[in-house]
């Protein structure tokens, strides 16, 4: 019933707004629109029943936002038009700078955490409520897209912009969060920044050793791109349950189906279940011509003989929502003529049914034990990096989205997330929800990845006005 109540009044806002000349010349109401509150504008009479949108006011400038979304991609380590842009890099660093520039350009004042999730707040009316968030993240895996996490970032930036030009006013405050690390690129770990917030201690004490492939501290990357020295002050990021009031996402689909079904809006209703795992095999290694075949422990045949493990587990759940992938295989010392003496497997299992993932990850430790016994090769570190549980979408979100997609006349449709994203840890201290739109082939994670002006500025339009509900529920 609120959300209803809610819904009138936000319509009636923008009704208002649109007619604001008319009405106000007719009630010689001399305040400037865009100090006015809700409140102002809850006692007008709709002026014309005939207006065929009452939110065609919601004007997003997509221009602007897709020269963003480009300038953000010039901002990468490999070519145009792939982006690479790793956590705490040079490139990262300069990009951060970008978005906090535009935050304070939209009239947001930023902060950021000891480990660089940015925040940027428009205060409400009642600043003491939990704020409504929105965000997601723009670090880039190696040869990926432009679009992955950017649109959810500067497409917040450019809702609060759209909000501000329609003359709305929060009561909950707003809040445009960029996260820190979402890709686990450099230090193994998804959603690095998301999960601090959400008050991991078990990853909080395990950054305090953390190291990339090249040595380098977890800390000590943080202390070159301004961010914490200290492993005391990483638990500073936690954020109490009830900080937000709701989080919403906007992102990409990173699949096929809306576009394939020509459909404007996803509304996400859960997320499914990730986990990671690392493998280490250790051989004796030696010469690739001397080394007779029966005298050998080759790591090499051990991972790849694990690598096709994993496939047949993952088949064997037989649902084609179990997926597993390994996409990192490393060898050493990595010369033709030298049997590998050490392989590094890095593996990637999802599904949305979390106690399948379960099975699947067990049968995937079997399997690496009777490989390394088979070949005689040290099985050195079966590590389960993350083993993440699914998360749902809330009601009142859910339901916030989908009023907002009706109201702008939009299509949309529930569905599910199959990537996972920093809404899967929002999701653990607030109620969340998603919001997706279509992009070219469902194609992710690499360069071809596209999303068109029309749909996200639908997806823009739909963040502002589940913002502008959320904000006044
Ligand atoms: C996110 O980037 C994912 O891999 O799902
Ligand atoms: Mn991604
Ligand atoms: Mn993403």
């Amino acid at each position: 019933m609120a959300f209803e109540c809610c819904s009138f009044l936000v319509t009636l806002l923008f009704i208002c707004l649109r007619n604001y000349n008319t009405v106000l010349c007719s009630n010689n109401y001399e305040q400037d629109p865009v100090t006015k509150t809700m409140q102002d504008f809850s006692g007008y009479p709709i002026q014309d029943s005939h207006l065929p949108s009452s939110f065609a006011l919601l004007s997003v400038d997509s221009e602007s936002l897709q020269k963003q979304i480009d300038e953000l991609s010039t901002f990468s380590d490999s070519p145009a038009p792939s982006v690479t842009r790793i956590l705490y890099s040079d490139k990262d660093v300069i990009a951060r700078r970008y978005v906090k520039n535009l935050m304070g350009l939209a009239g947001l004042s930023v902060r950021e955490d000891a480990v660089g999730n940015i925040f940027g707040r428009w205060e409400g009316n009642e600043p003491e409520i939990g704020a409504v968030a929105t965000g997601s993240h723009i670090d880039a895996i190696p040869y990926s897209g432009k679009y992955d996490g950017v649109v959810g970032v500067l497409g917040a930036i450019e809702a609060i912009n759209v909000l501000k030009r329609s003359g709305f006013k929060p009561k909950k405050s707003l809040e445009v969060i960029m996260f820190t690390s979402e890709e686990p690129t450099r230090f193994g770990i998804s959603c690095l920044g998301s999960r601090l917030l959400a008050g991991s201690e078990e990853l909080a004490k395990s950054l305090r050793n953390k190291v990339d492939n090249h040595n380098t501290s977890f800390l000590d990357a943080a202390s070159f791109a301004g961010y914490e020295k200290d492993e005391e002050k990483l638990s500073s990021v936690f954020l109490e349950k009830g900080s937000y009031s709701a989080f919403i996402e906007l992102h990409i689909e990173q699949g096929p189906i809306l576009e394939k079904e020509g459909i404007s809006i996803g509304i996400v209703t859960a997320i499914a279940a990730p986990a990671s795992i690392k493998v280490d095999f250790e051989g004796n290694g030696g010469h690739a011509g001397a080394v007779l075949m029966p005298d050998r422990n080759d790591a090499g045949l051990a991972a790849a003989e694990l690598t096709l493990a994993v496939e047949k587990h993952v088949l064997e759940s037989e649902s084609v929502d179990t997926v597993g992938t390994i996409g990192i295989m490393d060898l050493h010392p990595r010369a033709i003529n030298s049997i590998p003496s050490k392989a590094h497997l890095e593996i990637d299992t999802r599904d949305i049914d979390e106690k399948r993932r379960n099975i699947v990850i067990e049968k995937i430790h079997q399997s690496a034990i009777a490989i390394s016994k088979k070949r005689g090769v040290k099985l050195s570190e079966f590590e389960i990096v993350n083993q993440d549980p699914p998360a749902l979408s809330d009601d009142s979100v859910i339901k916030a989205m989908e009023l907002a997609a009706l109201e702008l006349d939009l299509t949309y449709k529930l569905m599910i997330s199959r990537a996972y994203h920093d809404s899967l840890f929002m999701a653990r201290i607030s109620p969340m929800g998603m919001i997706f739109i279509p992009c070219y082939r469902g194609y992710s994670h690499k360069p071809e990845e596209f999303a068109s002006l029309d749909d996200m500025a639908n997806g823009v339009k739909v963040l502002a006005l589940t913002l502008a509900k959320l904000s006044l529920y």
